[in-house]
């Protein structure tokens, strides 16, 4: 835990400057707008702790991958998303000496993300090493209204002097990732070209070819006046700049305001990426800073309309679901099918920017209720075009028949390299299959079923039949050798989570199946034409859904982790020495392996996913039992719990656990956040109020909501849209309020009972 920044509801605040803290603040004050994205560096240079990074949704590099002991079956490479141009960069010296708050003495030092307006702001005042002291004040934004832009004020006042400011602005290609495996750098020049004001760098990623070009425009006011001084071109290996001498004078502003446009090959063709960065460069120069910071702060008012979640009476937990959903809207617009949600977006390097079984299990929900159904569309259709890479890679591993999605890709190969994940978390198959139940059962788009989502519910039911064996023994299917969420566990056998999964897959893809067949009769028989689908292996299906085996504890009525859980010395986290925790830095990893601490939820994963399949007292017994066993050091697991005991009534456990996954980055609980934030827990946080407190759940068509409210708040409220129409859910201590916003009539359940809501109207409850 370290709780420095300021509470407030719509800024995140950082008053006084902390070299320790840098680098967290580095990725918590991170802005990007789901095109590009970059951690919160400073424009000037910063000799200080500090990791450089500025990334380009979807330029990745495929590593080659680094593992002590190789096994058969490894990915060649491990996909990075790649730190690329450094476009921000403005260096300042005055009178020679170098503008680096590294070796300053700084004061009124605030770094400030203005979530309302998807803007960074920082200032102070800094005494150089001469005893000079200047003022700065700037501000930064990458525009979602013209992803291509980022724009820079940067203001610069001089305090006790007057000489000489070289202001360097710059665009810097010469960039290394901190995580690259061999010390390499990944990016060669193609192209640089540097005037007066102005300057343009194409660089390109080796292996792939990713091409980027980074076009900058700038210009300097003094007082208020237009600078015309003369621009000296600087230029290096994939370095492009220039440098200005002014003449500055105690107490008068300089301004820098640079704009820039970073367009790649991933869009239109290599030959055409300089022009098209230069037009677009040229209309958001010719609007000018104040303009665009306008059309960025009316996109972003568009956003919060849709997604903002009012908390009355808590700034802390008001402060912390902002920043989550920010996060995520700048993380993921789902304009492009070709990207997806990496659990660290913009943010930092670790987990290689892709995509992990996090987007279907947590984020999907997210993206479903806030924006139009088309985007979380795009997230499922992610994965239907990389089915064939699924197929290749179930091949890859001895598999016959069906798709084993990966464990992390960036283009449908899987780039993860531990055996114990790799090849055994195989869950992760289900969670893309659960994801398409929930996108259909929630947005009632059942064309999506004949058009893409047979394709993938059928091969994963082809990798489950071939993946389960019969045992002899038990008389029943088992599945061995695998990792369950908690990967706090390795090679168990019937992890009750993945045999669950597995087994609904196959109900689930049954089902579909079914109702092609009777509804789109045209479609199904192409479908099985296409697909090859037989008879048999619907009657296998069924036979294995019939006898899979689910390791369960009669005594208790709860059901088993996996084979054997029970045979773990039952220790509770509560009676563990709080200084053992976070147990996977504390621990040896023997030692994590043989406890019965569990890193996720697992079976409640599945408990969450199936609750309609559950009675109430199943779950509580199974809630009770796991939940004093969950030491939640991922950021996927305090959500699940949440939500469960919410369920369950347990509102004081669901309010703690909201607040474990609400500011698990705001308070850096789990030690970590310098890597970059958890973006895809985000959406576990977003989860925990409506799914948790709201209750929201999809039934018959119907949404369905069962609030209840933390003691400690006056009222909260929530938007989703749902089938057309737009709903706020306000809840107070005594009563509901659901406003429609929209034209469409809705009708709805609020604790059992039916209400019918005209367009622009609202009922009290
Ligand atoms: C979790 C996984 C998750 C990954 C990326 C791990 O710590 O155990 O479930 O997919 O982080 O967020």
């Amino acid at each position: 835990m370290n709780q420095y920044l300021k509470m407030d509801e719509w800024n995140i605040i950082e008053e006084g400057f902390s070299e320790d803290n840098n680098e967290i603040s580095e990725g918590i004050f991170s802005i990007g707008n789901g095109y590009m994205g970059q951690r919160a560096n400073f424009e000037e240079k910063y000799s200080g702790k500090s990791l450089q990074g500025s990334y380009m949704a979807g330029i990745y590099y495929p590593d080659k991958t680094r593992v002590g002991w190789w096994k058969n079956g490894y990915p060649e490479y491990f996909a990075k998303v790649l730190n690329s141009t450094n476009w921000i960069g403005i260096d300042f010296s005055i009178d020679g000496e170098v503008l680096d708050i590294a070796s300053c003495e700084v004061r009124d030092f605030v770094r400030t993300l203005n979530m309302k307006e998807g803007y960074l702001h920082r200032s102070f005042i800094a005494k150089l090493p001469s005893g000079k002291e200047i003022k700065v004040d700037t501000k930064r934004f990458v525009s979602i209204a013209q992803k291509e832009i980022g724009a820079i004020r940067y203001s610069i006042t001089p305090i006790n002097f007057h000489g000489t400011l070289t202001i360097s602005p710059y665009l810097d290609g010469d960039i290394k990732n901190r995580d690259s495996n061999y010390d390499e750098k990944f990016w060669e020049e193609v192209l640089k070209k540097s005037e007066a004001w102005q300057a343009s760098l194409v660089v390109k990623t080796k292996k792939l070819d990713f091409h980027v070009c980074s076009s900058m425009r700038y210009h300097i006011t003094q007082d208020n006046k237009k600078v015309d001084s003369k621009a000296e071109c600087i230029e290096k290996d994939k370095f492009v700049g220039n440098i200005v001498n002014i003449n500055v004078k105690e107490n008068e502003e300089i301004v820098v305001c640079k704009y820039v446009s970073n367009v790649t090959s991933r869009d239109y063709k290599v030959e055409e990426l300089e022009a098209i960065a230069k037009e677009a460069l040229q209309k958001a120069y010719e609007k000018g800073f104040e303009a665009l910071l306008k059309e960025q702060s009316l996109a972003w008012k568009e956003k919060w309309k849709e997604s903002d979640i009012v908390i009355d009476g808590d700034v802390s937990a008001q402060q912390a679901i902002r920043f989550n959903i920010f996060q995520l809207n700048q993380t993921y617009t789902g304009e492009d099918d070709r990207l997806n949600i990496g659990p660290k977006g913009f943010t930092g390097e670790k987990y290689g920017g892709s995509t992990y079984w996090d987007t279907e299990a947590y984020c999907l929900s997210f993206y479903l209720s806030t924006a139009d159904p088309k985007i979380a569309r795009n997230l499922l259709i992610y994965r239907y075009k990389q089915l064939e890479k699924a197929k290749e890679n179930a091949r890859k591993l001895g598999f016959t028949k069906g798709a084993l999605y990966p464990m992390v890709t960036m283009n449908g190969e899987e780039c993860h390299n531990e055996w114990e994940i790799t090849f055994e978390e195989i869950h992760r198959n289900g969670a893309i299959a659960y994801a398409i139940y929930k996108y259909v059962n929630y947005s009632g788009d059942k064309s999506y079923l004949g058009e893409y989502g047979l394709d993938v519910l059928v091969e994963i039911s082809r990798f489950w039949e071939e993946r389960v064996n019969f045992s002899k023994d038990k008389g029943k299917y088992v599945i061995l050798g695998v990792t369950g969420p908690n990967e706090y566990e390795n090679n168990v056998n019937n992890n009750w989570y993945t045999n669950r999964i597995a087994a609904w897959t196959l109900e689930y893809t049954i089902e579909v199946i079914d109702y092609l067949k009777r509804k789109e009769g045209k479609k199904y028989l192409e479908l099985v034409e296409k697909l090859g689908l037989k008879e048999d292996e619907v009657i296998k299906w069924q036979d294995i859904i019939k006898n899979m085996y689910y390791p369960t504890d009669a005594k208790m009525g709860v059901f088993l982790q996996q084979d054997g859980y029970l045979d773990k010395e039952q220790i509770l986290v509560k009676e563990l020495n709080p200084e053992h925790l976070p147990l996977n830095q504390k621990w040896s990893w023997d030692r994590v392996l043989r406890s019965c601490f569990i890193k996720q939820a697992d079976v409640l994963q599945g408990l969450y996913f199936l609750e309609d399949k559950y009675d109430f007292h199943t779950i509580r017994r199974n809630f009770e039992f796991y939940e004093p066993r969950t030491v939640h050091e991922s950021s996927l697991s305090p959500c699940v719990h949440c939500i469960l005991a919410a369920k369950l009534g347990e509102q004081e456990k669901a309010y703690e656990m909201y607040l474990r996954t609400a500011r698990l980055d705001l308070d850096n609980y789990n030690n970590d956040t310098e890597d970059g934030c958890h973006i895809t827990s985000m959406a576990g946080t977003w989860l925990s109020i409506v799914e948790g407190f709201g209750g929201m759940r999809v039934r018959n068509g119907r949404l369905t909501l069962n609030p209840f409210i933390p003691e400690n708040w006056r009222s909260f409220s929530f938007k989703v849209m749902f089938r057309g129409t737009l709903l706020k859910v306000n809840i107070k201590k005594d009563k509901v309020i659901i406003t429609n916003e929209s034209k469409e009539i809705i009708t709805l359940v609020v604790d059992g009972d039916n209400y019918t809501i005209e367009g622009e109207s609202e009922v009290t409850i």
